[in-house]
């Protein structure tokens, strides 16, 4: 065991791991740039202060979660514990909004929350992070779920569930929180969590969302938000629902979705997979048209999303790594030298492969050869070596092999 060892809930991505992740980074911007989304990388450390007024004081992540320091100079900072407030200070800094504009912005890269690591929980995380921002429109609002959509069917996941809620606006909103007081009031909330019964006064909606089964059971009969829109929130979230059925994508109507962040309005959503247990929750999103002026901003809307990472990449599996196309097999040692030199060669002409090093017996050299999967054994031993040639060996078909010059090698590969 290393002297030092890394943190509870960080992780290392060795190749066959952060393979996935590339190919989900790689995926995202080849999707989202078909949407008219550009990359956004926004730092990871922020003023404290951006997410205690985006995300909201009450919420779990910014009351437990948050990666919270002091600097040499006092300043508290922290960690990012998701893209979106960042996405929005820095579109307020740049002094790029003006009215009609619309922007699209993407963002893929760690972000930190202090929560219990389970599977696919982690307090280093990785968000796929998408915003568009300008349109008030609640067509916009469909087209980002089915860009999201879009991205996890080309990462190839099926039997995922898109949950669907309107949290309406600071004009019903009110409205219904008052109602849901006065059901907190008739219910015995000493059977409520610890958590919930203070909520229930400072943020009800939060109780909604509570996992613990004496809170969803207490709750059972609570007024739903979808009985609270204004005539605003009714036709937006009525359009949203008509474009995503035209679309052709299912969904399902969650009146307790209320996510985990405080800075939403109108529609919110997540997709949800059977497949990985508690953590269910792949990706969330929804509208948040407070958020800019709330940071001291314009007064802009914008709806977007984001994937956790490491939850896509439990549902993708193993994945296979392309076969390198040449392993260079070290016979003699005088080889040693024209081994790098080959695969040099052989680089410089898009080949991938790897070299031996360490000279070798046949067998031993060709079981790294197969174990690195490479198509061509290029064998340089002591006969090969005295007259500038190569031996190549088929490692996908047995017993095929020829011994070519140098200068042949590349036309000769199998
Ligand atoms: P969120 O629901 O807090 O939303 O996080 C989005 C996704 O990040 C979750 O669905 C989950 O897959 C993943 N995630 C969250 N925490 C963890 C963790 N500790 N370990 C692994 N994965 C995790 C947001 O962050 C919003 N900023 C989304 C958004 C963008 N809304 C509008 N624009």
């Amino acid at each position: 065991m290393a002297d030092i060892q890394k943190i509870k809930g960080f992780v290392d991505l060795f190749p066959s791991e952060s393979d996935k992740f590339t190919f989900l980074e790689q995926t995202a911007r080849t999707v989202f740039s078909r949407y008219g989304f550009g990359e956004l990388r926004t730092p990871i450390l922020e003023k404290t202060e951006l997410f205690c007024r985006s995300i909201g004081e009450e919420t779990d992540v910014v009351q437990k979660e948050m990666y919270t320091f002091l600097d040499r100079k006092d300043r508290s900072l922290t960690m990012r514990p998701e893209a979106t407030a960042g996405v929005a200070r820095a579109f307020i800094e740049s002094g790029l909004w003006q009215p009609g504009l619309i922007s699209r912005l993407y963002s893929l890269g760690p972000m930190f929350r202090y929560e219990r690591p389970q599977k696919g929980r982690q307090r280093q995380f990785h968000q796929v992070n998408a915003e568009l921002i300008g349109p008030v429109e609640p067509q916009a609002d469909a087209e980002v779920i089915l860009m999201l959509d879009a991205f996890l069917k080309a990462i190839g996941l099926q039997k995922l569930t898109v949950e669907l809620n309107s949290l309406g606006c600071p004009e019903c909103r009110p409205v219904f929180k008052h109602a849901l007081k006065e059901f907190f009031a008739g219910i015995d909330a000493a059977g409520l969590c610890e958590d919930c019964r203070r909520r229930a006064g400072t943020n009800p909606l939060r109780v909604l969302d509570c996992k613990v089964p004496g809170c969803k059971a207490l709750t059972k009969d609570a007024p739903s938000i979808l009985d609270h829109l204004c005539d605003h929130c009714v036709p937006h979230f009525e359009t949203v629902k008509t474009v995503l059925t035209r679309a052709g994508l299912p969904f399902t109507l969650n009146p307790r979705l209320v996510r985990g962040l405080d800075y939403y309005q109108r529609t919110t959503f997540e997709i949800t997979s059977a497949d990985i247990g508690a953590q269910a929750s792949v990706a969330g999103g929804g509208r948040y048209d407070g958020l800019f002026k709330a940071l001291g901003g314009p007064d802009i809307p914008a709806v977007g999303f984001a994937c956790g990472m490491e939850r896509l990449a439990l549902l993708l599996g193993q994945m296979e790594r392309p076969r390198p196309d040449f392993f260079v097999a070290v016979l003699d040692e005088r080889a040693e030298d024209a081994a790098v030199l080959l695969a040099q060669t052989l680089r410089e002409a898009g080949f991938s492969g790897e070299v031996s090093y360490k000279a070798g017996s046949m067998k031993s050299r060709l079981r790294q050869a197969d174990k690195s999967r490479a198509r061509n054994g290029l064998i340089l031993g002591e006969s090969e070596i005295a007259a500038s040639q190569v031996t190549i060996k088929n490692m996908t078909v047995a017993g095929e092999q020829k011994t070519v010059p140098w200068a042949q090698v590349i036309e000769n590969l199998y």
